[in-house]
């Protein structure tokens, strides 16, 4: 959990940017929320490396260095992550790091960096899988012995199917091409997840649908509840990316909300998986569900353009009997008990009802997620 500039800023961020947003993270709630990772992106290097084939930074945005920076982040209890690309230039057309893996991750670790996010441009068509373990063989080999574990992002954007190489050589994998504030392409991430949420989890690492754009304005505030309620339990790394000197109190208390983390950070590390859906003209709805270590949760998501109601079958969509409360993860308040099944009413128009099921009997180890493969 943390946040990077560039879903809001691109690469026109710069040292005071970057300081003011470790101020708001620790003063205003950000941190106690889990938000810890403070990421620079595409932008914050020099144009040419130096003479002795060092990285180097941009002297105009960053006066005092990434390291004046780093510790300024670890002084207020933060983490900082960087970029690089795993081809000859960055998508921005700086210094990549092909070839460069060792001595790029020195300059890190002299940097203090706790994270790396490893793009994906200008890789003279050498394979990514090659690419991607040089980078993390590099960063192991530098941490090897000390106390310091270096977050490691493949940021590939699903081109090889990094969810079936990325365990073992980094700890999460883009799934998918970038982001945009926009519902189109927050349902096309959705849907293209269908089929992965296999392959997320403690033991393995995780799929990365890519940064939030929560904070949005032009998003509709039902349509930022479907995007964070998915990418929570989908169990997505959560990075922030708007501009948080601007966030309304209405979708601050969103990001923070306790039960909607929870969701994400929950120990059992599972992501909920589609267990039905149904497309015509008028109607269009899938329910996604999945195991919490003290529960269970559910997504029953409204994709058409009408309010909807949408009825959960405990048996069908969870393999769950008995007596179940049901939690509004949202509001966070009980909606009370039920059994059998719970019908959430009025869904709004690309909206969702996120709730936690407590209590109940699992009767089946075997989840109901649909076979896509
Ligand atoms: C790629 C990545 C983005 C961002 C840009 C920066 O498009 O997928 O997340 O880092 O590069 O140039």
């Amino acid at each position: 959990m943390g946040w990077n500039p560039y879903n809001a800023f691109n690469s026109s961020f710069n040292d005071t940017l970057i300081r003011q947003h470790v101020d708001i993270i620790v003063n205003q709630g950000y941190l106690a929320a889990g938000y810890r990772y403070i990421n620079l992106d595409d932008g914050w290097q020099a144009s040419e490396r130096t003479k002795d084939n060092r990285l180097s930074f941009n002297s105009s945005k960053f006066p005092f260095g990434i390291k004046d920076l780093a510790d300024y982040v670890h002084r207020n209890g933060l983490l900082f992550g960087i970029y690089s690309d795993a081809g000859i230039q960055t998508c921005g057309g700086l210094p990549g790091s092909l070839d460069y893996e060792d001595i790029d991750v020195q300059t890190f670790v002299d940097w203090d960096i706790d994270y790396l996010k490893y793009d994906n441009c200008n890789e003279q068509r050498r394979p990514e899988q090659e690419r991607y373990k040089k980078m993390g063989d590099a960063l192991n080999s530098a941490t090897a012995g000390k106390n310091k574990t270096i977050y490691y992002n493949i940021c590939e954007w699903g081109t090889s199917n990094p969810w079936l190489w990325g365990p073992g050589v980094g700890h999460s994998w883009r799934t998918t091409p970038d982001i945009i504030a926009f519902w189109p392409s927050i349902i096309s991430i959705i849907d293209s997840q269908v089929r992965l949420t296999e392959y997320g989890g403690p033991e393995r690492g995780w799929n990365d649908p890519d940064m939030l754009v929560l904070g949005f304005e032009r998003i509709p505030y039902d349509e930022q509840v479907t995007h964070y309620a998915f990418w929570a339990a989908l169990k997505a790394p959560l990075i922030l990316g708007c501009d948080l000197r601007k966030v309304d109190d209405k979708i601050k208390a969103l990001i923070l909300n306790d039960d909607i983390i929870s969701v994400n950070q929950d120990p059992l590390g599972l992501s909920i998986c589609q267990v039905y859906y149904k497309t015509d003209n008028d109607i269009s709805f899938d329910i996604w569900t999945g195991p919490l270590d003290d529960g269970y949760v559910a997504i029953l998501f409204n994709r058409g353009i009408e309010s909807k109601s949408i009825t959960l079958d405990f048996k069908n969509h969870c393999r769950l009997d008995g007596t179940i409360e049901v939690y509004d993860l949202v509001n966070q308040l009980s909606n009370g008990n039920y059994a059998n099944n719970y019908t959430a009413v009025d869904i709004p128009k690309h909206g969702v009802e996120f709730i936690k099921l407590i209590g109940g009997n699992n009767f089946d180890d075997d989840r109901p997620c649909l076979n896509y493969s």
